[in-house]
């Protein structure tokens, strides 16, 4: 787990006036909103007893722990111990920590490290056109996985005839070579491959869409904790069935991740044809849980610990990126990711509203 970062962490619509729990890096965070409608984070913990002030609640723009009553503002300061009498000086510890956050995309991005603001990275640049021309729908799943090995499979060319060969894998050649050319800056890379044999081109869908079609699909990974998947499906002048699927991996511990997702579509878009597409998006991602599950060891290992393959390259570039930012400092030490039991929630779905 690194620090240093801009986590994704949330989806704005779940933020609200009321506080919300977010559990991540083995340590609890709270989120609200407050009266000008910004995003407010501070550690779930409150410096009296440790209680989880996300079971409080708001006072104007200030939260009460939910213990004995203690008020802290946004930015972290006490300002009221309802057992002491007014006068009763606040203890200068009487303090919780903040964390600053930006909105885009319809997330909440948390920065977790200790850089200061002009030397933290900027929240990374996805496509335009998910959020103009295609259809959004949400929704978040708790995987008792290893963050970065689910990661690692949504940015993986040649899992598909293997892990999905009974969905759409099937459709896909098993024997062709993947090659294909990674780009690259300090906090992402993405790569593009074209499968050229889906099969059954005599479907009148695929008809539509110029015969045979080609099946293309651009990988991305945004670090800390973002995949991107872009999936094009015909074309040659005809329709083409475009889907993106968006993910934050909420961190939790060593073997467990909470996944944020976004569908995009550009069929089928009617509204009440969202529970259909959560259900696909589920039921596809949870073919990659079965077998990243069985991953021994789950936390990521060291490059040479593995084998690596030409079709690798671009989970190559991931190992390789966290490991110039390890090899910094950046990873988070073994006590602070593990001095504290998150408290987690049941997974609740959102939906996403375009932006
Ligand atoms: S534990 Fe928060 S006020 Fe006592
Ligand atoms: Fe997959």
């Amino acid at each position: 787990m690194l620090k240093n970062f801009w986590y994704a962490c949330e989806f704005s619509a779940a933020v609200t006036a009321k506080p919300k729990q977010v559990v991540m890096l083995n340590q609890r965070f709270v989120l609200y909103r407050n009266s000008q409608g910004e995003a407010i984070a501070l550690k779930d913990q409150c410096p009296h007893r440790g209680a989880a002030l996300s079971l409080g609640w708001l006072e104007g723009d200030c939260i009460r722990c939910p213990y004995h009553g203690w008020k802290f503002q946004a930015n972290g300061q006490c300002i009221d111990i309802p057992a002491n009498a007014p006068e009763t000086p606040i203890p200068l510890k009487a303090r919780i920590e903040t964390y600053p956050v930006q909105e885009k995309y319809g997330f909440v991005w948390l920065f977790y490290g200790d850089l200061p603001e002009a030397e933290r990275h900027p929240l990374p640049t996805f496509p335009d056109y998910l959020f103009s021309t295609l259809h959004p729908v949400s929704q978040e799943v708790m995987e008792p996985v290893n963050y970065a090995r689910l990661m690692e499979v949504n940015i993986d060319f040649a899992h598909i005839i293997a892990i999905h060969r009974k969905s759409f894998g099937q459709r896909v050649a098993l024997d062709k070579t993947i090659r294909y050319a990674v780009e690259e800056d300090p906090w992402s890379a993405a790569a593009s491959f074209t499968y050229d044999s889906l099969k059954s081109s005599r479907s009148v869908l695929n008809s539509l869409m110029g015969g045979r079609p080609q099946f293309t699909t651009r990988l991305s990974f945004y670090l800390p904790n973002v995949t991107l998947a872009e999936i094009t499906v015909g074309g040659n002048g005809k329709f083409a069935i475009k889907l993106g699927i968006l993910v934050a991996y909420l961190p939790i511990d060593d073997t467990t991740t909470c996944t944020k997702r976004v569908y995009f579509r550009n069929f089928l878009t009617s509204p009440w044809l969202d529970g259909w597409a959560k259900k696909l998006d589920y039921a596809l991602g949870h073919e990659d849980t079965v077998i990243v599950e069985t991953l021994a060891p789950q936390p990521m290992p060291r490059i040479s610990e593995e084998l690596h393959i030409a079709a690798d390259a671009l989970a190559l570039t991931y190992r390789k990126l966290r490991q110039k930012y390890q090899a910094m400092g950046w990873e988070l030490p073994p006590s602070e990711q593990t001095s504290r039991q998150p408290q987690t929630q049941p997974a609740q779905p959102f939906s996403l509203a375009k932006t």
